[in-house]
């Protein structure tokens, strides 16, 4: 079927571009592609969320380290820190006589998917004017090293990085799972399909094996079980809920 838009179609095309042409991206198109994306919604209007567009190579290297030396984290053209940022509440709270220090799960939580509301609204503004990119979690492999590479201060972390830049690479896409394993009806396990979940993910497996093996990259025949297995145990990233709470978010 004919994709009903073209958001649509860029949302059914999209692929993370890991490889950019030695171009400039004009900081005029950015301020459009972050002006557009803080229009996302944002829970109770609180806007918690602060961007840092990184330009200076020596933290780019600084920032590549902490994620285990991504090399488009220092060769992308735009580099943008996607940050949790509680810092403007608190300012009027404490004018008000009041503190956010003993903030919880909630503040945490919401700051957190502002952040991430408005980097995936970026992402896809960008996409929209024909850059491409990828997200980088790996800045959370130490929260605080992150922290200390950009300045934040007390009360503001960064949730992703996202490189960005005119592609120098069209990968091909990595398949999903079933759309029928993914959407339930009314409650929860009421699929229009009622397939075993074990069959699904043993196809689905087999898919993203094939996917890999097709673009050379290493893989085992139980390709998405495998790789979930080793990277959630032993737990991932075990410090962070410490380093969070040392720059501000207590997550209780
Ligand atoms: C929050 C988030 C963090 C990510 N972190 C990284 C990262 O640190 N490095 C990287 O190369 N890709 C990263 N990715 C990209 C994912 O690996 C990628 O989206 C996923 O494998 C699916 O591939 P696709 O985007 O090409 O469909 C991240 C994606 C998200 C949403």
């Amino acid at each position: 079927m004919q994709a009903a838009s073209e958001t649509i179609e860029l949302l059914n095309n999209r692929v993370s571009v890991r490889a950019y042409k030695d171009e400039d991206v004009p900081e005029a198109l950015i301020d459009q592609v972050l002006k557009a994306a803080f229009r996302a919604p944002t829970s109770s209007n609180i806007q918690s969320y602060s961007v840092i567009m990184v330009e200076d190579p020596d933290l780019r290297q600084q920032l590549a380290v902490v994620t285990g030396d991504q090399k488009h984290v220092v060769a992308a053209p735009v580099f943008l820190a996607f940050c949790a940022d509680l810092t403007r509440i608190e300012h009027v709270m404490n004018q008000r006589g009041h503190t956010l220090r003993d903030n919880n799960m909630e503040i945490g939580l919401v700051s957190s998917i502002d952040a991430s509301l408005v980097g995936m609204s970026a992402y896809l503004a960008a996409e929209s004017v024909g850059l491409k990119g990828v997200m980088i979690g790996a800045v959370r492999n130490d929260a605080v090293a992150t922290a200390r590479i950009l300045g934040l201060p007390t009360g503001v972390y960064c949730v992703f990085g996202m490189c960005l830049g005119w592609p120098g690479e069209a990968p091909p896409q990595k398949p999903r799972m079933d759309y029928s394993t993914m959407v339930h009806y009314d409650r929860y396990g009421a699929l229009r399909d009622n397939r075993d979940v074990g069959q699904s993910l043993g196809d689905y497996d087999a898919a993203l094996a094939k996917h890999y093996e097709s673009i050379g990259k290493p893989t085992t025949p139980d390709s998405w079980s495998h790789d979930m297995d080793k990277k959630f145990d032993p737990q991932l990233r075990d410090n962070l809920r410490r380093e969070l709470k040392e720059l501000g978010f207590d997550f209780r």
